[in-house]
């Protein structure tokens, strides 16, 4: 992309192309090369402003699946701190003796910390002897991250039988190795419930490491029981109960918009007690007994709470959208039936909006100061459910929209059964009430497919209400997108962002796996990492490259001469596959900047080969020559990024010349590419 392969001259001189065209041609009548066709052109029209572009239009969406948050963003360190995974095993704890010292653990319900959390670990163990010593280890989510020069704050509830007055020595130790790298001490123990806690600091020397586990050493004989067992390293912008630095500094070269939560199917669960009970998420971290995440099928610490969802929107500056149960479980309960049955939810929604958005005169804004936010957040969006795409919703749907709408009449609330198709058409099972936004979910099985969906909007009806593609994805490569699905993600966006005088918001799901052996329940999510590293996606710097480089208008563009390729669509489930359809081999759009006049053109090649394309921008005073591109590219379509790898494939920005009213540039082959050209009106 930094110097023009095919000359502006071309432009000026279209009987040269005619003299180039009948030489190949000649040249393909002796046997040899065939005739070229005419170059790609793009046309923009600088005069002609199609709409606004929507100022929020990337965010992120998010749920507790593939340990996105035990084990993932929220920076908690040990797994299953409460006891509460597993209900007749003390999952991920173990025993760790030395020097014949002996220790036994065991659930145990008769000693419980609180009415919240009532199962506690209780561990007998007897190292009385010369050098010997018992203790309790957790390893984590797939290893304790250790780092040189770190500090660790450990906490801590416990309690002793009589006999044992301490101490515990606490210590982040090595699997395999004898090496302990940080240690701290709780000189004695008191015969009631007490919190204890601990400041643990490497040496400055270390290597950084994950294959470590976190162990609390006893002297002595006795038996303790131990409750809420907690590790944090240091956390973004220093939270008590925060997250991780490293995918929170990813997220922030993102400037993500909004924050779609909490999920997805994790909002629902597969029975009625499985949903995400928001107000069982809130509070001291010794008080939330944490649930069974079923829709993902493992136990979710609800240390990511509701007010933590909050928290994590205020650190990066994105606005909420919350999602209100609905009243539907995925399996087995169905549906709450509307009415009295379905009354409580209703209130448990308005109390969820009162503790985001109240002030501290209503009650659950006082919850929410108590809790330690006294300032409300700001909420405009609320979403109803969760792809609820039941004969049921529409009478749910209608007595939660009335309830929220009689006491919040400014809020935007949005119909989570809605499906887009292609030539515009969205369906919804809400029919008694308009919502003010459609969800429309959207994941493709192959680039073709999303970039074929990337025209869905452009006959949208401008009157009805506006789209959130509140979940997307081109689901190509595993665990995270490779360079083919980032390709189809940038085809598709380009469509996003032509239309998003009326696609409002969009995000990519889902966000988080961690990497580690067992840890994905879905393929394809746009962060990869383990306890140590982070990864973005070729599909992450994709969306990336986009949000950081868009105007707030949206340009007219034509185009000719845009070659095609046959696509065969997938057939519908038990059904007979659709007619094979063209698909383009070039996708572009345009935005423009009003206060700067720099316009943003979007070019994608998604084709293993080059593609020389003509430019043209008419309705400008002036095109300055000098400009910008960003170009992410790959060699082969199945690159992408790993721990390994983490930036094999990522935007480069690069200074650029030869821009004017009418210009060429050569798209290298799998690329997604910016150019950033200054004009004046
Ligand atoms: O993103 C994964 C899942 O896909 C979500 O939980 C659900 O809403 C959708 O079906």
């Amino acid at each position: 992309m930094n110097t023009p392969s095919v000359s502006s001259a071309l432009w000026r001189a279209p009987q040269a192309l005619l003299i180039i065209a009948s030489a190949v041609l000649a040249h393909g009548a002796d046997g040899g090369a065939q005739a070229q066709p005419p170059a790609p052109a793009i046309t923009i029209d600088a005069s002609l402003v199609k709409g606004h572009s929507s100022p929020i239009l990337y965010g992120l969406m998010t749920e507790e699946i593939n340990y996105s948050y035990d084990g993932g963003l929220y920076g908690e360190l040990i797994a299953n701190r409460a006891f509460q995974d597993n209900a007749s095993d003390p999952a991920h704890w173990t025993v760790s003796a030395e020097n014949g010292g002996t220790g036994t653990l065991a659930l145990d319900k008769a000693v419980p910390l609180n009415d919240a959390l009532r199962t506690s670990l209780r561990f007998e163990f007897s190292a009385a002897g010369a050098g010997q010593r018992a203790g309790l280890s957790n390893g984590g989510f797939w290893g304790i991250p250790v780092r040189p020069s770190c500090t660790y704050h450990a906490s801590f509830y416990a309690k002793a039988a009589p006999g044992f007055k301490g101490p515990l020595t606490l210590a982040l130790a090595g699997n395999d190795a004898p090496e302990t790298f940080a240690t701290g001490v709780v000189p004695a123990v008191s015969e009631s419930w007490a919190k204890y806690e601990v400041t643990l600091r490497t040496a400055a020397g270390i290597s950084s490491s994950k294959n470590n586990r976190f162990v609390i050493w006893a002297a002595g004989s006795g038996t303790i029981w131990l409750q809420n067992v907690s590790l944090f390293p240091p956390t973004f912008n220093n939270r008590p109960n925060g997250n991780r630095p490293d995918i929170m500094q990813l997220l922030a070269e993102y400037k993500p918009a909004f924050l779609r939560f909490p999920g997805g199917n994790y909002l629902e669960g597969n029975t009625l007690a499985t949903r995400f009970n928001w107000k069982e998420t809130i509070g001291d971290i010794s008080r939330r007994p944490g649930h069974m995440d079923d829709a993902w099928r493992y136990h979710s610490s609800d240390g990511m709470g509701l007010l933590e969802f909050l928290e994590w929107c205020e650190d990066l500056r994105m606005q909420p959208v919350l999602a209100v149960y609905a009243g539907l479980a995925l399996r087995n309960g169905g549906a709450v039936a509307p009415g009295a049955d379905l009354a409580p939810y209703v209130q448990d929604a308005l109390d969820e909006i009162e503790y985001v958005a109240g002030d501290t005169s209503t009650q659950w804004g006082a919850r929410r100061a108590q809790d330690g936010h006294p300032a409300p957040f700001a909420l405009t969006y609320v979403e109803i459910g969760n792809e609820d795409w039941r004969d049921t919703y529409d009478a749910r749907f209608t007595q939660i929209y009335d309830a929220i709408k009689a006491r919040y009449p400014q809020l935007q609330l949005i119909d989570s059964s809605a499906r887009s198709g292609p030539n515009g058409r969205v369906t919804t099972y809400a029919k008694a009430r308009k919502a003010d936004v459609y969800d429309c979910h959207l994941y493709t099985r192959s680039a073709e497919q999303s970039e074929a969906r990337s025209t869905d909007y452009d006959t949208y009806d401008r009157s009805g209400p506006k789209i959130f593609e509140g979940e997307w994805a081109t689901r190509i490569g595993a665990p995270t997108p490779n360079m083919t699905g980032a390709i189809g993600d940038a085809a598709y966006m380009t469509g996003l962002e032509r239309n998003s005088d009326i696609v409002i918001m969009a995000s990519y799901a889902p966000l988080f796996v961690n990497v580690s052996p067992g840890g994905m329940q879905w393929p394809t999510d746009l962060i990869g990492y383990d306890a140590l590293g982070s990864y973005g996606s070729p599909a992450f710097y994709a969306q990336a490259m986009f949000n950081n480089n868009r105007g707030d208008e949206i340009l007219a563009t034509s185009a000719e001469n845009i070659g095609s390729r046959t696509w065969q669509p997938p057939a519908a489930r038990g059904g007979q596959p659709p007619p094979p359809q063209q698909v383009p081999t070039l996708f572009h759009g345009a935005t423009r900047d009003s206060k700067t006049g720099t316009i943003y053109l979007k070019l994608v090649n998604p084709m293993g080969t080059s593609q020389d394309i003509r430019l043209e921008i008419k309705g400008a005073a002036s095109v300055a020559s000098e400009g910008e591109s960003v170009v992410m590219k790959a060699d082969n379509p199945s690159d992408t990024n790993s721990l390994a790898e983490p930036r094999k494939i990522v935007p480069v920005p690069a200074r650029e010349s030869g821009f004017g009213a009418r210009f060429t540039r050569t798209l290298a082959p799998y690329s997604i590419n910016i150019l950033k050209i200054s004009t004046k009106p």
